[in-house]
């Protein structure tokens, strides 16, 4: 495999995971592994700057940004921290620090790293004013009057200036254990987890709610009009006497020995920690030497995570059954004698996949090693082959489907077994719930049991057929009320006007997430151009490898899928873009921009989109191929880089020019 497919890859897997994790709420990863994926990828492209492209995984920080709350720029960005897994990063760090700033004259504060949700806080003349998440660490939402909420935000106290806290909102494992339990005794969905419970819990759009969930804060982080602190170890003092709550679990080490050392004491504490933490976090104490150090792209050099590794269990695997999933695969799940486990009663755990199963010589009855990394599903690590019984037997996989019972294939290709049958009941319910999802037709109050009910009752086998429903057989869904019944008809009605983009996603091709369909729509601008398209015209398209060609040719030649997209043109569903088509006159064609700062009346993928609908690359770094650094207010280094080299620095105004307006 060449390095430009090995980058598509990797691209790929990662959207696929930020889909799951962000969309889905079901990661199949843990964070190592996902951490791992992202290095690889950020070497890849810092040694080939020329595969860079601006939807890269690599070029966003991670938003949580949805759209009910208002927007908020941070004036001093959230930026991430760098995560370091052993002693020997750790000792890395700590050398590059003294290296860099020249000085053995180093302490380090560390903290714990909770598992929360970041928040910034702003108090004028001491009072709270505002409350705004990390969103993309550049922008972030304003949730004020949800925070207003809790308990242990002061909402005043004595300081006179301006001033900035940030820190973490959190559930204690406690009171989130009593929450879902009163949720499951309502009917409610459980969540998975406190950290998921708490960014749920900000979210709200009644702040009455809110006030229900049991959050509560750690500040960890301070800016000042006056009188700021010099280090973080007296910053902490200082918001302690603010009044905030600050954890008390911290030291102030000289040295990666002494850090180590606060680490393995945090682990080895952990457990019995009322909150969940992933770590501790080590911060360059004195405040001038970490803006000495400055910022990479992504995060600050004076400060990185410590990650403990995920705590583990032993338990009894009692069973595998299988899901099915909405394009057929079948996912093999352990079923385990139910065992506390970082907080949770853990009775289910992923296996991922046949050879998996077979590489760690899985059987049912074993004694195995389960483990939870942080905010995933849980996962069987190993068998505990000492503990087997004596008359256990290798795992044998099924070879039909546990829903429809249709012979399973086993493609050479690929990992998974999948169910071929598309009428397969699991895969239908699936199906529906893909494409009435938030980032598809978004059909608001189509989850998973009222699927189960309108399928139930009125047979339907299909999404389209949503739309051929009669008023009779919606008056017939068992447990709607009048309300559920007239937001339903209206769901549907508005998700004729979605765009041609997540109506394509909507559809479920395999491999077509949600940027795929993005770029199938501008490309083709017509669900009808897009289905006559060959193989040589799918794969002239950036960003569309062989195995989505294939998937889209397989998809759309699939007979009952040219029924449902019939039946779904009958009833107006958007076919065609209607969005005007980009400009196209390439004067940038070959040029090469790189962007930086916050530009007046732009954001920065708006200029990319620009710079790209005509002819023009955009690239991460500079670099003496680069043609042009379009910069905005607060550039960063990349913006003395481009001096340096001598490159056309432009603004804004002079971009228009160049476009002619
Ligand atoms: S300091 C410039 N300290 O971990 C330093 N972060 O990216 C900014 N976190 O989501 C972060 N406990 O919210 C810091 N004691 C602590 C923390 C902490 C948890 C979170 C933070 C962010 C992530 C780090």
């Amino acid at each position: 495999m060449d390095i430009s497919q090995r980058i598509e890859e990797l691209r790929r897997e990662i959207r696929d995971h930020d889909y799951r994790y962000y969309v889905l709420a079901e990661p199949s990863i843990d964070d190592q592994a996902y951490d791992m994926l992202m290095k690889e990828l950020e070497a890849l492209e810092a040694e080939h700057p020329e595969l860079v492209s601006p939807d890269s995984p690599t070029m966003r920080v991670g938003s949580d940004i949805s759209s009910e709350f208002p927007q908020r720029e941070h004036a001093v960005p959230m930026l991430s921290i760098a995560n370091t897994y052993s002693r020997e990063e750790v000792e890395d760090f700590d050398r590059r620090t003294r290296s860099l700033l020249d000085s053995d004259d180093i302490r380090y504060t560390c903290e714990l790293k909770i598992d929360g949700i970041a928040l910034s806080l702003h108090y004028r003349d001491g009072v709270l004013h505002s409350a705004v998440t990390r969103g993309d660490g550049r922008v972030g939402e304003d949730v004020t009057q949800n925070v207003r909420t809790i308990r242990s935000i002061p909402l005043r106290f004595a300081d006179s200036g301006s001033c900035e806290i940030r820190g973490e909102v959190y559930m204690e494992l406690e009171a989130f254990s009593r929450m879902n339990e009163v949720r499951e005794a309502q009917d409610e969905k459980a969540f998975a987890n406190p950290r998921n419970a708490t960014a749920g819990s900000l979210k709200l759009l009644d702040p009455k709610q809110v006030a229900a969930r049991p959050l509560k804060y750690f500040a960890y982080w301070l800016r000042l009009e006056d009188n700021m602190p010099e280090t973080q170890w007296d910053a902490l003092a200082q918001l302690r006497q603010f009044g905030f709550p600050v954890n008390s679990e911290r030291a102030l080490c000289k040295n990666s020995d002494e850090i180590m050392n606060f680490a393995s004491g945090m682990e080895a504490k952990r457990s019995d920690l009322p909150y969940d933490i992933d770590g501790i976090v080590i911060k360059v104490d004195s405040f001038a030497q970490f803006e000495e150090l400055g910022a990479t792209a992504k995060s600050p050099r004076g400060v990185v995570a410590y990650k403990f590794s995920a705590e583990q269990a032993e338990t009894i695997l009692e069973d595998i059954i299988f899901q099915v999933g909405r394009t057929g695969t079948v996912t093999p799940v352990a079923v385990l004698s139910p065992v506390f486990l970082a907080g949770s009663t853990i009775s289910r755990a992923t296996l991922h996949n046949e050879q998996e199963i077979a590489r760690k010589d899985i059987r049912v009855g074993d004694t195995v090693v389960i483990e939870k990394g942080g905010d995933i599903i849980p996962k069987v690590v190993e068998v505990v082959v000492e503990k087997r019984v004596a008359d256990s037997t290798p795992f044998e996989f099924i070879t039909n489907c546990p829903v429809c019972g249709t012979e399973l294939v086993r493609d050479e290709s690929e990992v998974a077994v999948r169910c071929v049958n598309a009428a397969c009941p699991a895969q239908v319910e699936k199906r529906i719930l893909h494409f009435a999802s938030r980032e598809a037709m978004n059909i608001e109050g189509l989850g998973p049991s009222n699927i189960t009910k309108i399928i139930s009752t009125t047979g339907i086998t299909d999404f389209a057929s949503l739309y051929s429903l009669t008023d009779e057989q919606i008056d017939n869904i068992p447990s709607w009320k009048e309300k559920s019944r007239v937001n339903f008809k209206l769901a549907l009605e508005n998700s004729k006007k979605r765009s041609l983009a997540q109506f394509i996603f909507s559809l479920g091709i395999r491999h077509v997430g949600a940027g795929a369909a993005r770029t199938l729509a501008s490309t083709f601008r017509s669900l009808d151009k897009l289905m006559a398209a060959n193989r040589e015209k799918l794969e002239q398209i950036d960003d569309i490898g062989s195995t989505v060609a294939d998937s889209i040719l397989e998809f759309f030649n699939n007979e009952s899928n040219r029924e449902i997209i019939e039946n779904l043109r009958k009833h107006g569903l958007p076919f065609e873009e209607i969005q005007p088509e980009p400009v196209n006159d390439f004067v940038f064609s070959n040029k090469s921009f790189v962007l930086t700062g916050t530009l007046p009346t732009m954001t920065r993928s708006e200029a990319a989109d620009s710079i790209r609908a005509r002819g023009g690359k955009v690239v991460s770094s500079v670099s003496g191929k680069t043609d042009y650094v379009l910069a905005g207010e607060n550039p960063g280094s990349k913006f003395d880089k481009a001096q340096a080299l001598g490159i056309s620095i432009i603004d804004e105004e002079a971009f228009f020019r160049m476009l002619g307006n």
